[in-house]
């Protein structure tokens, strides 16, 4: 029977399984980052684009302040690892691109790395951006996709 509760019991019901994403952002000094991220989604067909909400304290919304490009990447299942990395330590203090090992092609939009494991990956700018509470949401505009047919796609059980 459903009873009245909690956000967080409710939220923990609800939220699983969840496609997860990585965003790619350059660091205002240099070199890049990644950010793992369950807050995502399309938001329109023509011209295509996609939503990501960056929580203020991240590393990846002082990126984004600066560098108006991230790359949406949708990870295969072989990521697992990386994004469990990506979304629990910060790009202030690792760079998770040298401690994930990651193998990269560059991007023909901005140059951000494009991972080479990905099941697909979007180079987007920011067009417009959103306070939504202690979040930002960036909406990007799609410029080139990139897809890897033979990767099959993780999501978070
Ligand atoms: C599965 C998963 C989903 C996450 N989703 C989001 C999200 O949508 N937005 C967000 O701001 N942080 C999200 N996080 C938390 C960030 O990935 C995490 O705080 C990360 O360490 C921030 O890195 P940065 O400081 O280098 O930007 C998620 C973490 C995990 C493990």
């Amino acid at each position: 029977m459903i009873k009245r509760t909690d956000l967080t019991e409710a939220y923990g019901l609800a939220h699983l399984p969840a496609k997860v994403a990585l965003a790619v952002t350059e660091k205002p000094s240099g070199g890049y980052n990644l950010i793992t991220l369950e807050w995502f989604m399309r938001t329109s067909i023509q011209p295509p684009m996609f939503a990501i909400s960056i929580g203020h304290t991240r590393f990846s919304h002082d990126c984004l302040q600066q560098s108006r490009f991230f790359n949406l990447v949708f990870p295969s299942v072989g990521m697992k690892p990386l994004c469990a990395m990506a979304g629990s330590s910060s790009g202030r203090e690792i760079d998770k691109f040298e401690q994930g090992k990651v193998e990269f092609t560059w991007g023909k939009l901005h140059k951000l790395p494009v991972l080479k494991e990905a099941v697909a990956v979007f180079e987007c700018e920011v067009v417009t951006q959103v306070r939504s509470g202690d979040h930002t949401i960036y909406v990007g505009e799609v410029r080139y996709s990139w897809a890897n047919p033979e990767q099959k796609l993780l999501v978070y059980q």
